[in-house]
């Protein structure tokens, strides 16, 4: 086969290979976009804390809420010291939540290590359907003593987005 030969061939083979590329972003672009848009176009008309939450960190809140009580499992993506968390990074949540359509929360949790964290917040359900927990935070680590209490507790803020009902 002469080298002429053989380059138009391999342009041909080329642009077949990126016609098939372009065939399946298109046939596949379509099915993504829907699958993310289900998630946010959820048909609701309240917040409600149960089901699967993430925050801007990656940890994970896994929540049912019955009547005002709410309980459920968090797995977090964060810790003060490595370990303070326990092994599998998880703890059962304890909660409560009010009614309405943008109800208010607050949960807390024990680590394996002894510390706990407690959130207070609100579900808040945004214009395009998604809903988001706006909270903030207090961390409780364990002081050795009196001294070291003053050192012993963080507070920041926590931005959850659901992701499954
Ligand atoms: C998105 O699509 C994939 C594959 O079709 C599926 O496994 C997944 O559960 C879908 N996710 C949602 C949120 O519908
Ligand atoms: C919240 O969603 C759960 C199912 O995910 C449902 O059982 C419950 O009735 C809903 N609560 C409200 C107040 O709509
Ligand atoms: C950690 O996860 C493993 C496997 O899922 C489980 O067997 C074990 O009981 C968990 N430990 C704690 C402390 O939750
Ligand atoms: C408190 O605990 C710290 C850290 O373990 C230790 O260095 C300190 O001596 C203790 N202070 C008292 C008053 O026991």
């Amino acid at each position: 086969m002469s080298l002429t030969h053989s380059v138009p061939q391999l342009l041909t083979k080329m642009s077949s290979i990126m016609w098939y590329l372009l065939f399946v972003t298109l046939i596949t672009s379509p099915t993504v976009h829907a699958n993310e848009s289900s998630t946010q176009n959820m048909k609701v008309d309240a917040c409600n804390i149960s089901g699967v939450w993430r925050n801007e960190l990656g940890s994970t809140l896994r929540v049912k809420a019955e009547g005002s009580e709410v309980r459920g499992v968090y797995l977090t993506a964060v810790e003060s010291v490595s370990g303070a968390a326990g092994l599998n990074r998880t703890a059962q949540i304890l909660g409560v939540v009010g009614d309405g359509t943008q109800p208010t929360v607050s949960f807390s949790v024990l680590w394996e290590k002894g510390s706990c964290s407690a959130w207070v917040g609100q579900c808040f359900l945004l214009g395009d359907g998604a809903q988001v927990l706006r909270t903030f935070w207090i961390l409780r680590s364990v002081a050795d003593n009196l001294s070291g209490d003053w050192g012993s507790t963080r507070l920041g803020e926590d931005l959850f987005f659901k992701i499954s009902n």
